[in-house]
């Protein structure tokens, strides 16, 4: 599906999105919905190739495109790649905080460091971004758009670590809509279900396991990058203009059925590490 038969191509004409982790993935995806409607895209991310590579393929949707390497634990590296957007396209409208991290550990194997590494940049690194753009959205009467995730509120093996940081970040996301509502600041969050082809699917399931997650998804399918730009469009859109403090599930359903089918596949997953860890010991003897 083409967004530009539902919405306006010039729906965010002269407007510009400013998009954390925008390099691949679901962020790339929103970016293109984004793209694909007239906006100017700011993406930033920690590896320059993959951010350029990305701005090729926005700048052929039509968009002007600012691309700034910065770590979203790291305020002052936001802050530039804030300015150097501003500089660059002209003001900030919407900031879509999608940068994040996963991998599979059984909580008991889990280092404080590992731990507060998800913190630092799932929930730290939104908070960053929300507050280094405030004073651009304040005058843009802008909105923020966070990417969070099922772990919010609902326990998936392994992932104790992004559990606590989703679940800071849908309440972060309710706290700012309440105080930055004043502004005119709209604030809320998106919680893709499991979505195809992307990095996070392919980290947390074991891919002989997703035939039976898909089965248990209501809608029968795991959802595209394209399925989540097309909500966040919505989001940041005037259609959505009294819609703030809102998680908006975008999951097929999936969340209706628990997060065991979900468990399987991270249970093959490890298993198969579990094994191929010992089978590397093995031969090393
Ligand atoms: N299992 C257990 N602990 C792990 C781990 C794993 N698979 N991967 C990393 N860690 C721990 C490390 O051991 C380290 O802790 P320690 O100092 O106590 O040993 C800590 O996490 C930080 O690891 P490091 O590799 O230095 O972090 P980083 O900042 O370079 O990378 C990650 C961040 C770990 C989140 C990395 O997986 C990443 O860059 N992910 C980005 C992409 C991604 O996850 N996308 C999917 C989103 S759904």
């Amino acid at each position: 599906m083409n967004i530009s038969s539902y919405f306006s191509s010039e729906l965010f004409k002269g407007k510009t999105v400013f998009i954390t982790g925008g390099g691949s993935g679901i962020n790339l995806g929103v970016a293109k919905n984004f793209a694909t409607l007239g906006a100017n895209i700011a993406i930033c991310g920690r590896t320059q190739a993959k951010l350029d590579s990305a701005a090729g393929e926005l700048r052929a949707l039509g968009a002007k495109v600012c691309v700034a390497v910065a770590d979203v634990r790291e305020m002052a590296a936001l802050e530039a790649a804030l300015a150097q957007t501003k500089a660059e396209l002209g003001s900030i409208d919407v900031l879509v905080c999608g940068a994040a991290g996963n991998f599979l550990v059984p909580a008991e194997q889990l280092s404080a460091n590992g731990f507060k590494t998800v913190i630092d940049i799932d929930l730290m690194g939104s908070f960053n971004a929300s507050r280094a753009a405030f004073s651009q959205l304040k005058e843009t009467r802008g909105s923020i758009i966070f990417i969070s995730a099922g772990q919010a509120y609902m326990p998936y093996a392994y992932q104790v670590h992004v559990a606590a940081a989703k679940a800071g970040i849908d309440m972060m996301m309710k706290n700012l809509a309440l105080e930055w509502g004043r502004y005119g600041i709209r604030c809320n969050s998106i919680v893709p279900g499991p979505i195809e082809g992307t990095e996070g699917m392919k980290r947390l399931s074991s891919p002989d396991a997703l035939a039976q997650l898909t089965a248990g998804i209501p809608l029968g399918r795991m959802g595209t990058v394209d399925e989540i730009g097309q909500v966040a469009v919505f989001l940041a859109s005037p259609l959505a203009s009294y819609v703030s403090g809102t998680v908006l599930v975008t999951d097929g359903g999936q969340n209706l059925a628990g997060s065991a089918l979900f468990n399987m596949g991270a249970e093959k997953m490890m298993n198969a590490a579990a094994a191929a860890a010992k089978n590397n010991t093995g031969s090393a003897r």
